[in-house]
């Protein structure tokens, strides 16, 4: 038998439950992995919270239970036990990253060949599990927003899982990188080459002292008004400007609007494309992945409820 977590219901972290499942076989071009960390990343508590849907009575079966509630975890990094046929390239024993996949949440997870990269051995199981994610997203954050050389780029989040990864690519990019977070967290932004603000009223004043030769580019990955706003106000160039954060207000801006919904450009191919360039440059020191915290998978609440709760900078992993 294989552990999973997975919601029992809509609402808080508390609807997370570990429940037994058979350990699953391997589909033709697919191949089953033992999970070693499974990266936590804030759709994964948005996916049950409702704030995808709207929540009523049809959710719950007869027996009080939810009927189809998400499989939660969509990264992580383990030990290949089992591959289907017609897969080649991997092996029952390969070190490997995972992504895309859903279900990591769990000692287990099937996922078809085509997510399967080569775990770098210097490279830890928390760091391999939870990097891709978060840094494919900066990836494509970054070229949506057309970031180089001499720019001037203001980063909303900046000591996020997806911002600290924003804030690094942009400063190799030798563009000049102001990035929002909170005062915790701006010697660790200070660190990585970037000019940190803090958040709040008055943050348009204050990127402008920091920036007195102007911002030419923005990504938000905070989702506030204020972020929106600061950005238009800033950005002469709309298209200069993406959001990974979705809401309505964004929609019609003419900003980059990058994810899921409606309307936003998901930028699979390009996010695929970056994966294995990211990995090596995580093995080879030149990109740091910064986990805050880890946690034992049966406490993947304690995960959520610190991700909701933020401030810590980097990662949050599970680790079955
Ligand atoms: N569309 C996509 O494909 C995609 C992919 C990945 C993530 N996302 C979304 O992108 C967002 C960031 O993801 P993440 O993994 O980086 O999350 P995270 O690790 O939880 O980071 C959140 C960031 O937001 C900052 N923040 C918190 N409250 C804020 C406020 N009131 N104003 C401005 N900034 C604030 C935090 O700063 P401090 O901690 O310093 O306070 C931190 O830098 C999430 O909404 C996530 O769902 C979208």
């Amino acid at each position: 038998m294989s552990r999973i977590v997975r919601p029992t219901a809509y609402g808080s972290p508390g609807v997370l439950a570990v429940t037994e499942v058979p350990i699953p076989r391997a589909a033709p071009g697919g191949v089953v992995v033992e999970v070693r960390a499974a990266g936590v990343n804030p759709i994964d508590w948005k996916l049950y919270s409702g704030a995808f849907h709207d929540v009523g009575d049809d959710h719950t079966d007869a027996a009080g239970l939810a009927a189809a509630m998400p499989s939660l975890g969509l990264e992580c990094a383990g030990i290949v036990t089992e591959t289907g046929a017609g897969v080649t390239g991997v092996r029952a024993g390969d070190e490997v990253i995972v992504y895309p996949v859903t279900g990591a949440y769990a000692e287990h997870v099937t996922a078809p060949a085509t997510s399967i990269l080569a775990k770098p051995a210097g490279l830890g199981w928390a760091e391999a599990g939870s990097l891709v994610l978060a840094s494919a997203t900066a990836v494509h954050a970054l070229h949506a927003a057309g970031v180089g050389k001499g720019d001037t780029l203001l980063v909303h989040g900046g000591s996020g899982g997806v911002g600290l990864i924003a804030v690094q690519l942009a400063v190799a990019a030798e563009a000049t990188v102001i990035a929002t977070a909170s005062t915790r967290n701006h010697a660790l932004l200070r660190e990585l080459g970037a000019v940190p603000v803090a958040y709040g009223p008055g943050l348009a004043e204050r990127v402008r002292d920091a920036a007195p030769q102007g911002v030419t580019a923005a990504v938000d990955l905070a989702g506030t008004g204020e972020a929106l706003d600061v950005s238009l106000e800033l950005v002469a160039d709309r298209a200069r400007i993406a959001s990974v954060t979705g809401g309505p207000r964004r929609a019609g801006t003419g900003i980059k609007l990058l994810g899921y919904g409606p309307g936003e450009d998901a930028g699979a191919e390009l996010r695929d494309a970056a994966r294995a360039g990211l990995i090596a440059r995580a093995a080879s020191g030149d990109l740091r992945v910064i986990v805050a915290a880890t946690f034992p998978l049966a406490d993947a609440a304690k995960a959520h409820e610190a991700g909701i709760a933020g401030h810590a900078p980097g990662k949050l992993v599970l680790i079955p």
